[in-house]
């Protein structure tokens, strides 16, 4: 499963990264705001961190300005992904703008119909929203989980980018499934490391080399 961090915090990046755990970043509005920086000047420092995909999104809502939007996001760097919300419009702007050659993340897809138009549009990724369906009561996963059956029904080669996760659970049941990409906050993928019993373990291991009176350099 490749991993994408879902943010615009440049050092969050970078700290992750340095442990080469990114595979590619996805930000969206909400994330610029919340990063407080020029989209331009924030994706393409991301984009000269990281080797993958970089999702940066449009704001127009019809598909002459998506387009427009879509070209002017991908001049940033060659490996910016065009994030296009999924409306008929954004699907239009999804068609036009994998033909030129850019690669294409439809966003906000909430239903297994929508991934099948995403996928006949030429995706290069779906972005099933995990934790918002789960927020409604609905069943995020089982989203997944009918995605993944309906692509490999068909040979369909956009990938799976399981997104909107709030816990460790989702990235684990998400791979499970066969999620091809997670995009997921800093802390969550960081939440992975972290497991009680490593820490009571360590604390025994530390408290009984302690009494060895021994040291290792
Ligand atoms: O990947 C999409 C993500 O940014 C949305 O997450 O937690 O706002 O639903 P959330």
């Amino acid at each position: 499963m490749k991993f994408f961090v879902d943010t615009a915090d440049v050092a969050a990046i970078r700290e992750l990264n340095d442990l080469g755990m990114v595979d590619g970043v996805t930000t969206n509005p909400s994330l610029i705001l919340k990063s407080g920086r020029d989209i331009r000047e924030v994706t393409q420092e991301i984009c000269e961190m990281i080797e993958g995909p970089v999702s940066a999104e449009v704001v127009a809502t019809e598909a002459p300005a998506m387009i427009e939007e879509g070209r002017k996001l991908a001049q940033i760097a060659p490996n910016i992904a065009v994030k296009v919300p999924l409306t008929w419009d954004g699907l239009k702007a999804c068609k036009a703008l994998t033909g030129e050659g850019h690669m294409v993340n439809v966003t906000l897809c909430f239903s297994a119909a929508q991934a099948l138009l995403a996928a006949k549009a030429g995706a290069t990724f779906i972005s099933p929203f995990i934790g918002r369906l789960d927020d409604i009561n609905l069943d995020g996963m089982e989203l997944i989980a009918d995605i993944r059956t309906i692509y490999d029904n068909y040979g369909f080669g956009t990938e799976i980018l399981a997104a909107s996760i709030r816990s460790v659970n989702h990235v684990t049941t998400a791979a499970k499934i066969g999620a091809d990409i997670a995009t997921a906050p800093p802390e969550v993928l960081k939440k992975m490391a972290a497991h009680p019993l490593t820490d009571k373990g360590l604390a025994t291991f530390l408290q009984d080399w302690e009494k060895t009176g021994q040291k290792i350099v």
